[in-house]
């Protein structure tokens, strides 16, 4: 079977649904997972989705994903922030990391701005409230596929401009 992706949820994510619900909305963590589920069947990939309330357990499922995992999908919570220890970890790993947040952190206190896991991500999304879980799945299997055959995206980028402007 194909290596799964880890979606990863960090301290606070349990109490989703009741939580702050102006700020992270209604739905349960269980909603957010089983809508993560889904798009991972419509996109091929198998989601393998948990959350701590401990910085250990992070650190030890990143490190436990190099040569297990084919991504992880990582919302740290609050040790977006504050943590170089998990940091570390995906710096330790060679294993895709796309960074979702359910709020935009760049909205939100000044302490918030500075994400420690940004600088090892793929790319990040933030904003989307449980959609942003969708879209980093979809952001994985893009880079997943990039990664399986990276000639096609090669000569994609390799095609001259006049040739996609042809005239009638
Ligand atoms: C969060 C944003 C963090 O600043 C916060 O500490 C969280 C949730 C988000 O998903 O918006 O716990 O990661």
């Amino acid at each position: 079977m194909a290596a799964p992706v880890l979606v990863l949820n960090g301290p606070n994510l349990n109490l989703l649904g009741t939580r702050e619900p102006e700020v992270y909305g209604t739905e349960t963590l269980r909603d957010v997972q089983a809508k993560t589920e889904a798009r991972g069947k419509e996109r091929g990939l198998s989601i393998d989705f948990r959350q701590s309330n401990a910085e250990h357990d992070l650190i030890d499922w990143i490190q436990a994903a190099r040569g297990e995992a084919a991504g992880i999908i990582l919302n740290a919570g609050a040790f977006t922030h504050t943590s170089v220890a998990i940091a570390d970890a995906l710096a330790a790993v060679a294993v895709p990391m796309v960074e979702v947040h359910l709020s935009n952190i760049f909205r939100r206190e000044h302490f918030r701005h500075h994400s420690h896991m940004s600088r090892l991500a793929e790319g990040m999304i933030c904003g989307f409230g449980s959609e942003g879980y969708v879209l980093a799945v979809d952001a994985m299997a893009s880079i997943l596929a990039r990664k399986k055959n990276p000639a096609a995206t090669a000569s994609a980028k390799r095609t001259p401009p006049r040739s996609r402007t042809k005239k009638k």
